[in-house]
């Protein structure tokens, strides 16, 4: 990019229209563009395009444009399969060809770890697409939302905190989950309640939250409302197998709560089985809605697989899995370990953690509920259990609690491996252990495609200890 005289440049103007060639991507998927040097992110803008756009939003540092006319496309341009996609904030790269995604986040993970993890060489990447990227979500959350009389159902539209893309069909989910969007649409209209507003707070119907078998293709369906009637829950838990029968598991949960969290503070199991069964890397398991999943079931099982690999455990190690909600991350190790211990502050995880061990017959697994950052405190848990060889790191998108780092670099495991869905944060901690202990040398790193059509993915890094 020429170097220009900032101070001197024309000011855009909002409303104005400019032919623009977009260079780049922007971590959030937007097209980025040059005028006069000033940068200019242009929604659905891919590079190679050569396109007509109005800006819309002119602030110093944010200069923002829509999209009015693709002059000549990229030819990795491709025909988004949604219709909703635009509006819908759901995926932002569907227009993109499915390689080139692939391609742009392992430049994107590649950068990260250079100029964020601070890492000088970086091993080549172990790079897994998706060999179908559609149908893949396990877990989706709906919202409910409200058009004039007609209640709606669907995602978020993008940057808008109230207003509900009415989703016909998904195309990440799998079909049967559009089927059931469209039969709850038509039970709750038949009621005089409307959905929830998040300004008033007011309003019955919040979140319908759908997870998939990939074993069975049965569904679990959690419908969250504010308080209110029975009536409209018993329609739903009579009608909806009718229409579809793949419907196994409906739970009704309430949520009072302000925030725009479709964890409710009560459940009740309503209709057909209490539990939804799965399977993943040879370990059989049982969820309940607001039990913690991967919501790639499909490529879970390559990282489980991966994580497998890589440990190549003999049968006399001890693993820990911190941040190990289900634990089946333990559960798919504890086959070749001697023991393996999972970490996990929800409950209701650890309890089917435990539940889930019972089932597969493991009793080398021990799952403890607490934060990991209490948990390792004065390195307490490794001092009152075995010495850990392994350790496996899966943090929420936070990453670690800065009180983990001292405790967990202290065990002087001979692995440890990060899995993250947020390359930053995990940056951040890898930056952090890798100046703390020299000892630790990155000695694999693989992205998983875990999200085809989204900005996002999830990484795996194994650290080795010499
Ligand atoms: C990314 S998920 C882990 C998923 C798991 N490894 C799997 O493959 O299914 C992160 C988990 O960390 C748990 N968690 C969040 N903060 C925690 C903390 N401070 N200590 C322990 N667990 C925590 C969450 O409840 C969630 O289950």
């Amino acid at each position: 990019m020429p170097s220009i005289d900032t101070r001197h440049r024309p000011r855009l103007k909002i409303g104005e229209t400019l032919d623009l060639q977009i260079e780049t991507l922007a971590p959030n998927g937007r097209g980025i563009a040059y005028s006069n040097g000033e940068a200019v992110s242009v929604k659905e803008g891919l590079p190679g395009d050569q396109v007509r756009a109005q800006m819309t939003r002119v602030r110093p540092n944010q200069v923002e444009a829509r999209l009015l006319t693709v002059e000549t496309a990229s030819p990795e341009r491709v025909p988004a399969r949604c219709q909703h996609f635009g509006p819908c904030g759901g995926c932002d790269l569907q227009h993109l060809a499915y390689p080139s995604q692939v391609e742009w986040k392992t430049k994107a993970l590649t950068r990260i770890l250079r100029e964020e993890a601070g890492l000088k060489s970086i091993p080549p990447l172990r790079v897994v697409p998706m060999e179908s990227p559609w149908g893949y979500r396990s877990k989706m959350e709906f919202s409910f939302g409200q058009e004039g009389g007609e209640i709606t159902l669907g995602l978020h539209q993008r940057a808008s905190f109230q207003r509900i893309v009415n989703i016909l069909t998904c195309h990440i989910a799998p079909p049967a989950v559009s089927d059931l969007l469209q039969a709850i649409r038509q039970v709750v209209n038949r009621f005089p309640l409307k959905s929830y507003n998040p300004k008033i707070h007011e309003g019955f119907w919040r979140y319908a939250v759908v997870r998939s078998s990939q074993a069975s293709g049965k569904l679990m369906l959690l419908v969250v409302t504010n308080e209110g009637p029975r009536e409209p829950i018993e329609a739903l838990a009579a009608e909806l197998p009718k229409v579809v029968p793949a419907l196994d598991s409906f739970y009704w949960g309430v949520s009072t709560r302000v925030s725009d969290v479709a964890q409710p503070e009560t459940m009740s199991f309503i209709a057909g089985s209490e539990v939804l069964e799965d399977q993943i890397s040879g370990v059989r398991f049982q969820i309940r809605p607001t039990n913690f999943v991967q919501p790639n079931l499909l490529l879970a099982s390559r990282i489980y697989e991966t994580i497998r690999d890589l440990a190549n455990l003999s049968g006399r190690e001890t693993a820990y899995d911190l941040y190990c909600g289900m634990g089946l991350i333990a559960l798919s190790l504890a086959g070749r370990a001697k023991q393996v211990f999972g970490v996990e502050a929800d409950p209701e995880n650890v309890a089917f953690a435990q539940r889930n061990a019972a089932l597969n017959g493991i009793s080398n697994a021990t799952f403890l509920c607490g934060k990991v950052e209490d948990l390792l405190k004065g390195q307490s848990l490794f001092k009152a259990g075995p010495k850990p060889d392994l350790i496996i790191l899966d943090p929420p998108r936070a990453g670690l609690h800065h009180q983990v780092y001292a405790p967990l670099l202290g065990a002087e495991a001979a692995t440890l491996m990060y899995l993250s869905c947020n390359p930053l944060s995990m940056a951040r901690d890898l930056k952090i252990l890798l100046e703390r202990d020299p000892h630790y040398q990155v000695d694999a790193i693989s992205l998983f495609d875990f999200f085809p059509h989204t900005t996002h993915l999830e990484v795996l890094v194994t650290l080795r200890r010499s």
